[in-house]
């Protein structure tokens, strides 16, 4: 397979949102350990319900890069030094603000990625839109979890 232009700026777009899933992945196990309040029980589990759907998105993400014969990248460097996603705080985290911090991380994945599908050259490669779109999709319906439960 040769790789084009075309194919340049769909593993560019690819790269962006693996950067922000795989850091909210991190981030969710990081408040799954940290979390604290009333509704532990239900928000600890469904942290690590989320940090598993991230993964899995990274994993999608990344081997269509290296299908297009790309070099994915989600080492911890990477990760600190382009995440359009804030860090979260050090130590305890109430639900809360747990609950909260997922929802903003969740909202700047989707925006990435529909900015990137906005993108012509992006939008009009099926294989990476509809990966790009269904990242989309199950951030979404992540979003509506993380908003009920506050
Ligand atoms: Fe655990």
């Amino acid at each position: 397979m040769t790789t084009t232009h075309l194919d340049n700026l769909a593993t560019a777009a690819l790269q962006d949102v693996l950067i922000d899933v795989a850091e909210l992945a991190s981030q969710a196990k990081q408040a799954h350990w940290n979390v604290r309040g009333a509704t532990f029980l239900s928000v600890h589990r469904w942290l690590d319900e989320l940090a598993e759907a991230l993964r899995g998105h990274a994993d999608s993400l990344a081997e269509r890069i290296a299908a297009l014969g790309g070099w994915p990248d989600a080492c911890s460097e990477t990760l600190s030094e382009r995440t359009t996603l804030e860090s979260l705080p050090f130590g305890r985290l109430a639900t809360g603000q747990a609950l909260a911090a997922m929802d903003a991380g969740l909202e700047r994945i989707a925006a990435v990625a529909t900015s990137w599908l906005d993108n012509p050259a992006v939008g009009h490669d099926p294989v990476t839109a509809d990966l790009l779109t269904g990242v989309c999709r199950d951030v979404q319906i992540q979003q509506w979890f993380a908003r009920a439960q506050q």
